[in-house]
């Protein structure tokens, strides 16, 4: 496995230069193209890596399933899929298209911006400070890294330019879909998607995600399975956003992909996996992290299908 990694990592690496950081939230934009990373556990806690797999960079999209996890926990299926479909959309992860036109007026899915607003501010406590206490400490136990923290600046950075967020917001409120300050859901949606983690963390997760949140290597229940599996179901349909169908026919993982670079897969029973890179495709996933997924999936036949 460690020298497979190696060989897929420096082969892919060339492909960085074929794609774009995200610059939309001005702060990525300083991310080093050529970075690529991927870090992986398997079942017996043995753990292998190559490239910049130690790297910390935020999480940003890959932050959804986490939230929606400890959704499900503090507020159980029935609330959570009031506020959201479970239906992949083939749509853009920001797009607002359907935001009108869908049945119930709600998000068709947890993973496209809208449908992550929404589940954030199910999220309890009694203000935001508390809020991403809630949720750092929630994804620290998950990775088993206490040194897992917001980082300030991207935070800022998308709070002064996330204006299509806000759009969005704004019109979940006057369908009713949330309740509360509006700005506040917002900052802490900024703050979740500004969690700064590593590949390994990302892998860690996935591990536990992989066992129905059983931790093998802990030796500990961390989540409860029920609601682990929900989360990994909606990953395999919806995780890489319109690249969800050709992510299952090529890779075949559940997976959450992050505009930061990151995607954590999860293996179910085999393997949690991260991968880093920040070089993005047309859909904003990780150029090289999908191809290098592709070729892994392959050697160790992992596709779940
Ligand atoms: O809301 C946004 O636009 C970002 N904070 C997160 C988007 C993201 O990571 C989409 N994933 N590929």
């Amino acid at each position: 496995m460690k020298d497979m990694l190696k060989k897929i990592i420096e082969e892919h690496r060339p492909l960085t230069n074929q794609g774009q950081v995200a610059d939309y939230i001005p702060a990525l934009g300083n991310a080093n193209l050529n970075h690529l990373g991927i870090a992986v556990y398997d079942s017996d806690g043995k753990y292998y890596e190559a490239g910049e797999s130690q790297i910390k960079f935020t999480i940003q999209s890959v932050s959804k399933p986490l939230v929606l996890l400890l959704a499900l926990i503090d507020s159980g299926e029935e609330e959570v899929f009031s506020k959201v479909g479970m239906e992949p959309t083939g749509d853009p992860f920001n797009s607002i298209i359907r935001l009108e036109t869908f049945d119930k007026q709600k998000p068709l899915n947890p993973f496209i911006n809208a449908g992550a607003i929404s589940i954030v501010s199910l999220i309890k406590g009694k203000d935001n400070i508390e809020k991403i206490e809630r949720i750092l400490e929630f994804v620290r136990r998950l990775a088993d890294n206490d040194n897992i923290s917001v980082d300030n600046s991207i935070f800022l950075s998308e709070k002064v330019t996330g204006d299509r967020n806000r759009s969005m917001l704004y019109f979940l409120k006057s369908i009713g879909n949330i309740e509360g300050n509006v700005e506040d859901i917002l900052d802490l949606y900024f703050m979740q998607c500004a969690i700064k983690a590593t590949a390994k963390d990302l892998a860690r997760i996935g591990l536990v995600l992989s066992h129905g949140g059983y931790d093998p290597i802990r030796e500990e229940q961390i989540v409860p399975k029920r609601e682990a599996k929900i989360v990994s179901s909606i990953m395999a349909t919806c995780g890489m956003y319109d690249e969800s169908g050709e992510f299952a026919v090529k890779v075949g993982i559940p997976a959450k992909s992050g505009v930061g670079g990151g995607i954590i897969c999860t293996v179910p029973k085999r393997y949690g996996i991260g991968v880093f890179g920040p070089s993005l495709d047309r859909k904003g996933n990780s150029i090289g992290g999908v191809k290098v997924l592709e070729d892994l999936s392959r050697e160790f036949d992992m596709s779940i299908y």
